[in-house]
């Protein structure tokens, strides 16, 4: 059964979408991503609506992507920037929220270290919340659009065999990926140091493997994660050379995967330690293309949550 709108008011995480609302998502992103390949890159489907970009973490890919496609459906963006804001000063968050909420915003985008920060929002502000990664909890746009790269090449979840390598334990794109995987019926595999492998993740819908070998034999899809330095308070593991020997992703590793494999990394990589260079810029990688894709997943998820398929379903 196809569905032509999104229950919810706001994207929180993965764990909140079923199939068919993970479908009308994509196949969304499969018509507005045309809007990028035209001269005139603007459509005005969300003229007049206001949305805030509350991101309080740094950020390239996700806030540039959802600044493009609010702009490429004719929003008006306001980009919140806490270090230049009342926020350093330490106004809450929810006071913060609350005063740009005033302003009559009809999203506010959040990206935020503590895991729950978009929960609590939906919970006390009346704009609909788009979570945009909340510490090491999801980051279900980035899952989102890493599935639309996925069918792009693969067509169909079913039996997709997809490798996820590093710091799973640091990672929401870990955590929302295997949640859609799973959901959308493919196996996923997770390998990385036995530290920053969280206990529990099979129940998210993950199989642990210890070699980064076996991992990759025969994966249609192998995706890397960053080790997540930042993050970590103590060693997780002795060095970084050394985590790349064991855990590395280069040509000779690599060759294990199917033939026609895929290569996906969210972002920021650190070249030289989950990466080689020349995997990473090789013909299999689909990076940059995730970066692309990210645009028209997010004008996907912004037209759905601003009411578009139900105006559809009305017309
Ligand atoms: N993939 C991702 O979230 O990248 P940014 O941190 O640059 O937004």
């Amino acid at each position: 059964m196809s569905i032509a709108a999104l229950k919810s008011p706001h994207l929180l995480g993965i764990t909140d979408l079923s199939v068919d609302e993970i479908g009308l998502i994509l196949d969304t992103a499969e018509s507005l991503g045309d809007v990028s390949r035209r001269e005139i890159k603007k459509v005005p489907i969300l003229r007049g609506r206001t949305v805030v970009n509350f991101f309080v973490e740094p950020s390239t890919r996700t806030r540039s992507s959802f600044e493009l496609a609010e702009k490429r459906m004719s929003a008006d963006s306001l980009n919140f920037s806490p270090s230049s804001s009342s926020f350093s000063k330490g106004e809450t968050l929810l006071d913060t929220a609350r005063n740009l909420e005033a302003m009559a915003p009809e999203f506010i985008v959040i990206r935020h270290g503590q895991a729950g920060a978009p929960h609590f929002l939906a919970r006390h502000c009346s704009s609909s919340i788009i979570n945009a990664g909340d510490g090491a909890h999801e980051h279900p746009t980035q899952a989102l659009l890493d599935a639309y790269t996925i069918r792009k090449h693969k067509r169909s979840f079913a039996g997709l065999r997809v490798a996820i390598l590093g710091d799973i334990l640091h990672s929401r794109v870990a955590r929302s990926n295997i949640l859609l995987l799973h959901l959308m019926g493919a196996e996923v595999l997770v390998c990385g140091p036995p530290t920053l492998v969280p206990r529990g993740v099979e129940l998210l819908g993950a199989h642990v493997v210890r070699r980064v070998e076996d991992a990759i034999e025969g994966a249609d899809v192998v995706m890397l994660l960053r080790i997540q330095l930042e993050r970590m308070q103590s060693g997780f593991f002795p060095s970084l050379r050394e985590y790349a020997r064991w855990f590395g992703l280069d040509a000779i590793r690599f060759s294990r995967a199917a033939s026609d494999a895929i290569i996906m990394h969210p972002g920021p990589m650190n070249r030289g330690v989950e990466i080689t260079s020349d995997v990473a810029d090789g013909n299999r990688s689909v990076i940059l293309e995730q970066v692309s894709n990210g645009v028209a997943v997010r004008m996907a998820v912004l037209y759905l949550l601003a009411g578009g398929g139900e105006r559809e379903a009305a017309a």
